[in-house]
């Protein structure tokens, strides 16, 4: 019998080699209590928390705790079922015209997650005739969403317009194709050139989909994502977002303002073959997306605070996924991967919690410490966080 795990020993080894130095396992960190969106307590000691992806800082808002609250009294604590059969609840109407007039779109659908939404989205407007015109760079549900549907994939060079446009020309004519993008690239932290990318994908004949993932709640003038801030929102055919970040919950979702959108609650696996959220969930999603229509005093808090850590972080000496900053991601490149774990191992000794990141999902095999702010981040708490970057690069010799 041939052993399927095989495949993994080289990942078990690299794994081995790495805890065997007596490093804290950096992928499997418990948090103990939590006791805001900045702040828990890990390995029994206070830690800042900048490896969230709680932008907007919304997990503790006293409205959204009191509307999940409510609605799990109300409708109890799941819906046992389908979003096509009994998991359609008041709650979860509400969440979708809340995602609505948060878009000013016409059509929102409410997925279990934003992995979900890519996967079901793209795999059920592109099949096997069709071409999806991608950046490398782009998430795994992206590229999951692509091999479910079993379309023909190109990518083109991250962020690179002509690439772009060269490739959609080489599309076979009258092919249906789908360029998929995304708002913020949450590996770096870099934004996309929205507004000449959706033109040339315009030009050739393409739909768009942006995954704002990163963007929603913070970028543009109401929260709407990369796409409203460089004036393209209104050319884009569909908008991928998630719960799971600005929001402060779980689940994802699709707005659009397509004619024939709502036919997709019908043949969208991903939609139709899962349990819908608990409405609880969808409830605390409502509620957070209404109050980030208002957010425009947290989003300029927010943009000071990356400005802060940004400048900080290079004047101590580090390299910085971006030369300026352009969201509220900010990655340090890391040599290799055990300094990286070093490096992590010393932030959270010192109590700052960021996330190593490192291959497959980090681009060109780097290794990263990716730091993601959020509104609720003091500028006391910007410079706590500036000076144990010192302490632990000195101690570790990155700088
Ligand atoms: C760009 C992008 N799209 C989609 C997702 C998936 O979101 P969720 O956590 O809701 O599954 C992520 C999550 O990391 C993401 O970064």
């Amino acid at each position: 019998m041939s052993d399927l795990f095989s495949k993994f020993d080289p990942l078990i080894e690299q794994r081995e080699a790495l805890l065997s130095t007596g490093l804290t396992d950096p992928f499997n960190l418990v948090m103990e209590r939590v006791e805001s969106p900045t702040v828990a307590i890990c390995n029994g000691r206070r830690t800042i928390l900048l490896g969230t992806y709680n932008y907007m800082g919304m997990t503790f808002d006293p409205d959204v705790i009191a509307a999940g609250k409510k609605a799990l009294e109300e409708f109890g604590s799941g819906t046992t079922g389908s979003r096509v059969l009994n998991g359609t609840y008041a709650t979860h109407k509400e969440c979708e015209d809340a995602l609505k007039d948060f878009y000013a779109m016409d059509h929102a659908m409410v997925f279990s997650t934003g992995y979900q939404a890519n996967l079901g989205i793209i795999s059920t407007i592109a099949g096997k005739e069709d071409y999806i015109v991608l950046d490398i760079d782009s998430h795994a549900s992206i590229y999951d969403g692509c091999a479910l549907g079993n379309a023909q994939i190109v990518p083109f060079r991250h962020n690179d317009i002509e690439a772009l446009e060269k490739r959609l020309k080489r599309v076979p004519e009258g092919a249906g194709k789908l360029v998929v993008l995304e708002g913020v690239y949450s590996m770096l932290g870099d934004i996309a050139p929205l507004k000449e990318m959706v033109a040339v994908s315009k030009a050739n004949g393409a739909m768009v989909l942006v995954d704002e993932a990163h963007s929603m709640g913070f970028i543009g003038e109401h929260g709407r994502g990369v796409a409203e801030a460089q004036g393209v929102i209104d050319d884009v055919d569909f908008i991928i977002g998630t719960f799971s970040k600005s929001v402060g919950t779980v689940g994802g979702f699709c707005v659009s303002n397509h004619p024939k959108f709502e036919i997709l609650r019908l043949v969208c696996r991903p939609y139709v073959f899962t349990a819908s959220l608990p409405p609880s969930v969808v409830a605390t999603a409502a509620t957070s997306i209404r109050k980030l229509m208002h957010g425009a005093d947290k989003r300029a808090h927010l943009w000071q605070n990356s400005k802060k850590l940004h400048a900080g972080l290079k004047a101590l000496g580090f390299t910085l996924g971006t030369e300026e900053p352009q969201s509220a991601i900010i990655a340090v490149i890391m040599p290799d991967l055990k300094t990286g774990a070093a490096m992590w191992e010393a932030l959270l000794d010192e109590g700052l919690y960021v996330n190593l990141a490192r291959p497959p999902a980090t681009p060109a095999g780097m290794t990263l410490l990716r730091c993601s702010l959020c509104a609720e981040h003091s500028e006391g708490q910007v410079d706590e966080i500036l000076a144990m970057f010192g302490a632990a690069g000195r101690a570790t010799g990155c700088i």
